[in-house]
């Protein structure tokens, strides 16, 4: 089954709880939120704090895209504001294999996200210790930005390894997902769409949501 993650991001925040509310009744599985430093991204969003809010809105799980430099300082932060996955960029951690450790002592599940011009290669080694790999289809940094139709070898590429690996990893992916791309993403081989605009920005989040799940059953 294919998981929908509404991203936060193109959420109203003046009415957050309402807009989480109305992703959870429309079918979303999972709340994603991207936090943002300024330096890794040129964007600066919201941190642990705001996370928490978060949970007190809903039950569905909390998947935490880290796009921010020397994640390890804030691990235990974004966990005990109710964290459930935490991801983090291969391109900020040096010590990737301990940075995962951590999150996974933590009691979270971890993720690793690679961006555009990040080869899958780069997680090969680590494949069997991770439940989440996380391709963008986009630079990060940005909502509403452009689908980069390149990304979708590198989303294949990933299936393949994860197939290799016989463990139960997610294969999300994130930026420009709409009902056109996510058709093509899934038949990559993705199986959690991360859709910000598409979902949050449609008539309603409710048509949003069926939308995509529309058009990925065609
Ligand atoms: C981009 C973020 C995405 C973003 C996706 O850096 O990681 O999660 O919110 O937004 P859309 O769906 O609008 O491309
Ligand atoms: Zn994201």
């Amino acid at each position: 089954m294919i998981k929908i993650a509404p991203s936060l991001l193109a959420a109203d925040f003046s009415i957050l709880g309402k807009q989480i509310s109305e992703a959870e009744q429309g079918g979303a599985d999972w709340i994603h939120l991207d936090v943002m430093d300024g330096h890794f991204v040129p964007n600066i969003t919201f941190g642990s704090p705001f996370v928490s809010s978060v949970r007190k809105c809903t039950k569905l799980p909390l998947d935490v895209h880290l796009m921010i430099e020397e994640p390890d300082t804030f691990l235990a932060s974004f966990r005990s504001a109710g964290a459930d996955i935490i991801t983090v960029h291969q391109e900020t951690c040096p010590h990737l294999y301990r940075t995962i450790q951590t999150i996974k002592e933590s009691g979270s599940k971890a993720g690793v996200a690679l961006n555009p011009s990040t080869p899958v290669a780069t997680i090969q080694e680590i494949i069997d210790d991770i439940d989440l790999v996380l391709i963008m289809t986009v630079e990060p940094g940005f909502g509403n930005q452009h689908f980069i139709k390149n990304t979708l070898k590198k989303i294949h590429e990933a299936r393949k390894l994860i197939d290799h690996s016989k463990k139960e990893i997610f294969l999300e992916v994130d930026g420009g997902i709409d009902r056109n791309t996510a058709r093509l993403v899934i038949e990559a081989g993705a199986n959690v769409l991360v859709a910000g605009t598409s979902i949050f920005k449609a008539d309603s989040v409710q048509k949003g949501i069926t939308s995509l799940r529309t058009a990925i059953k065609k």
